[in-house]
């Protein structure tokens, strides 16, 4: 697995308003999704395009327009979809598949209370949304979902990693044998007891919707 950290002072900026325990929820959620839109603009350089050629007012041009299928997003609810709109704000043509999961807070087990995704995603390039990376239990559950389906081109993005999280996820996809990139905005120090990142950001779902 390929881990990208975005390096950019709005991202770094951006992220910090989020870590603010006084940071309301409005601000919250408006901030994640333009977090995301920049994450995303990381995590989409290898999108799949075609030569397309247009007529401009002055004469012909040559360009590009994304390749079909469409890309699949796929956010995991609950706290993922605080992460779409940011996410379809680049790429508004993509398709969006998803996947519920919850983690039990004694256990950190993630367990599916839903899934919408198409039968077939061979070919399909899958971009995955979820803004916290704790042990990679959900993150992990959502790859298989997605890999059984026949993925083998997906990108994850979210918004904090664990270094616990990391390796999880890496030897799943090492065991799955699927190149897998995952674009971060940054990589936090470690997991509490609770299995919450340090110094993280709280619990993501509570602060977008809670
Ligand atoms: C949180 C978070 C991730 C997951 C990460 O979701 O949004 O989905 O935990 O934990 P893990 O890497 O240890 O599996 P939660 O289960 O609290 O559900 P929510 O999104 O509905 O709040």
């Amino acid at each position: 697995m390929d881990l990208r950290v975005v390096d950019h002072p709005l991202v770094a900026h951006k992220l910090t308003v989020l870590r603010d325990e006084h940071t309301d929820s409005p601000t919250f959620r408006r901030l994640t999704e333009e977090l995301v839109t920049l994450l995303a603009y990381e995590a989409t350089r290898e999108v799949r395009v075609t030569e397309h050629s247009v007529r401009t007012p002055v004469g012909p041009a040559t360009g590009v327009a994304l390749t079909r299928p469409r890309p699949l997003v796929v956010p995991i609810l609950r706290a993922g979809l605080g992460m779409l709109e940011g996410m379809t704000r680049l790429m508004p043509t993509a398709e969006v598949g998803f996947v519920g999961l919850v983690r039990d807070e004694q256990t950190l087990q993630a367990s599916t209370y839903a899934e919408r995704l198409p039968d077939d995603l061979s070919g399909r390039q899958c971009y995955v949304l979820d803004p916290m990376l704790a042990t990679g239990g959900t993150l992990a559950a959502a790859v298989q979902f997605l890999v059984k389906r026949g993925a083998n081109h997906i990108t994850c993005i979210c918004l904090l990693a664990a270094p616990e999280g990391l390796e999880a996820i890496t030897a799943l996809l090492d065991d799955l044998h699927v190149p897998c990139l995952l674009v971060v905005a940054a990589v936090d120090e470690r997991l509490n007891e609770f299995g919450y990142i340090v110094p993280g950001l709280g619990d993501a779902g509570d602060r977008l919707y809670g």
